[in-house]
């Protein structure tokens, strides 16, 4: 069985495609590489001693996209391919409407051309928005987005289940991610932002690594256990088992929404004081004032995945801070070398 991963190359992308190969599947990867690397995939191909077909085309091309329908008998669809920067969105909106929202649209276009109606989509659990009470559930109404990007995620989750009602044999699986964290427990692939990381954890691995000073942790007066933000993060290896076991959902028509979260939350600190206990690495920080758009703190309902995909997630911080150092160490300037 073939499926389609568009933006396969990059970070959750690469995870997931080595587990669909290690699952039995065969690949067939779309991504035009604007955030990633092809060294990912090969290194996916040496670690799984299989191949990936790959295409450096732009999800928005749709004769590429059609060229693929076209050449392979693809059975569904897993779709990452976007743009994910929140602050870059919101100076840039068109290019996140475009490559996100447009995207998608080309995608599904495609795939009905071809008579494909299985997708997963990439989404968030920024689509819960600023006022949803914790923890988040999949039956809540998506919330008010206060960015770009957050509106370009609540969009195509909402094209999505306008197709799936609209065309019976469609199935729409919505993912909403929490917070991915870690590497692939080889050390091979992992996270490889370009430029200063938005992120937590790869702002942690470069101060570890003597790439960049000292880590700035946003705010430490939030009303929580400690002050500073707490957000549900997960294993990026759990995460992609999870796309893996979301194939099922496939199978039936509709819309399908998951948490895709540990349940748990952990405080910025934490994450900080997690990574110094497990690597040993003493993590320079100071308090600086609050990120605009920051949410004290968030974290699933992460049942529901569970009783209908059998999925839950299997590791906790720690291996996310071990798996996360083992991949900087080996790969201090990602892959660059
Ligand atoms: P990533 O940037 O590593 O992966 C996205 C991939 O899409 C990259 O390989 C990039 O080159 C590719 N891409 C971008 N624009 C493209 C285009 N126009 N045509 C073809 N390919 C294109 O990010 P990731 O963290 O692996 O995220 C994957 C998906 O999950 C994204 O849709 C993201 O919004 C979503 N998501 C990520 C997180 C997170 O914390 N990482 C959380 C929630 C949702
Ligand atoms: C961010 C996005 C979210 C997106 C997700 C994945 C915002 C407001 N939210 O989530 O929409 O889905 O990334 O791309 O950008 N922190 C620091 N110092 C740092 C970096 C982060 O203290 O240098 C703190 C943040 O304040 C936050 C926590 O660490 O409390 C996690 O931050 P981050 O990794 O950026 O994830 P989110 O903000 O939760």
């Amino acid at each position: 069985m073939t499926i389609l991963v568009t933006g396969g190359a990059g970070y959750i992308g690469s995870h997931t495609v080595l587990e669909l190969l290690t699952s039995g599947y065969d690949v067939v990867v779309l991504d035009n590489l604007c955030n990633a690397s092809a060294e990912s995939l090969k290194r996916v191909e040496l670690l799984t001693g299989k191949t990936v077909t790959f295409y450096k085309a732009d999800i928005r091309d749709r004769a590429a996209v059609d060229g693929i329908f076209e050449r392979h008998r693809i059975e569904a669809v897993i779709h990452f391919a976007g743009l994910k920067a929140v602050g870059e969105s919101t100076a840039k909106p068109l290019d996140y409407y475009s490559v996100n929202v447009s995207g998608s649209v080309v995608l599904a276009q495609a795939m009905a051309a071809a008579g494909v109606t299985k997708l997963i989509f990439s989404s968030s659990a920024t689509v819960y928005g600023e006022d949803a009470p914790v923890p988040y559930r999949e039956d809540m109404p998506r919330g008010k987005t206060s960015n770009p990007y957050g509106t370009s995620k609540a969009m195509v989750e909402q094209i999505l289940t306008d197709i799936s009602f609209a065309d019976e044999r469609w199935s729409a699986v919505l993912l909403r991610y929490f917070n991915p964290f870690g590497a692939h427990l080889s050390g091979q692939i992992g996270e490889d932002p370009q430029g200063v990381p938005n992120n937590l954890m790869p702002f942690i691995a470069q101060v570890a690594v003597g790439r960049r000073e000292s880590l700035s942790i946003f705010g430490d007066d939030y009303d929580t256990k400690d002050g500073t933000c707490e957000r549900d993060y997960l294993h990026v290896v759990d995460l992609a088992k999870g796309h893996v076991l979301a194939l099922k959902a496939t199978e039936q028509s509709g819309t399908h929404i998951y948490n895709l979260g540990t349940g748990k939350a952990t405080s910025v600190k934490q994450v900080v004081q997690a990574f110094e206990r497990v690597t040993g690495v003493t993590i320079p920080y100071s308090i600086a004032p609050r990120r605009a758009g920051d949410l004290p703190a968030f974290w699933a309902e992460a049942s529901k995945a569970f009783s209908e995909l059998g999925w839950r997630a299997e590791m906790g911080i720690d291996d996310m801070m071990r798996d996360t150092w083992r991949w900087q160490q080996n790969n201090p300037n990602g892959y660059r070398g």
